[in-house]
């Protein structure tokens, strides 16, 4: 079991896109049971709320389902992961704020795994929801290529058990 969290400054916008694409990616390819995919705010400041309309209207617009109830990301949280996928570098200091320096190992930015390793803007302030959608794509694929060639036994290990 590979737990991944990805993590945003509100947990409205870019994380639980991120959550609920990548979701829909491990799916497709039958890896479902190989995860366990939440999503987290670095702040409290949209705690309850659901995924932001303009956001969950670009997923539905690109068939991806599911919804999700924002929530601050705990130390706890930072421990029970194996991946903590952060938008951009003010996540990241946040988080590394909130850990006193540790867990640095795992908590790294979405798009670092891509060729092309820049912030994904929020488009809570840019608008750009399409934008955000395809740079949180092509993370999430970058990403899942690389677990496929990292965690390759662990795969194999789910698929016999
Ligand atoms: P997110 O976007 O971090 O991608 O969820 C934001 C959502 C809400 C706020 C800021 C960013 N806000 O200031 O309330």
């Amino acid at each position: 079991m590979i737990n991944v969290a990805f993590v945003c400054l509100g947990n409205i916008c870019r994380s639980p896109m991120a959550e609920l694409i990548f979701t829909g990616m491990v799916k497709e390819r039958g890896l479902a049971s190989s995860f366990r995919i939440t999503s987290f705010g670095t702040s409290d400041c949209e705690e309850g709320n659901p995924v932001y309309a303009p956001a969950k209207k670009t997923l539905i617009m690109h068939g991806v389902p599911g919804n999700h109830i924002a929530k601050q990301i705990s130390l706890k949280d930072v421990i029970n992961n194996d991946y903590i996928l952060v938008m951009d570098s003010s996540n990241l200091l946040d988080l590394l704020r909130l850990t006193g320096g540790k867990f640095g190992e795992k908590i790294k930015k979405l798009r670092s795994f891509t060729s092309d390793p820049h912030d994904v803007a929020d488009p809570w302030y840019t608008r750009d929801f399409e934008k955000a959608f395809a740079d949180i794509c092509e993370g999430c694929e970058c990403f899942l290529d690389y677990l496929l060639k990292e965690k390759a036994c662990a795969f194999e290990y789910d698929k016999r058990h």
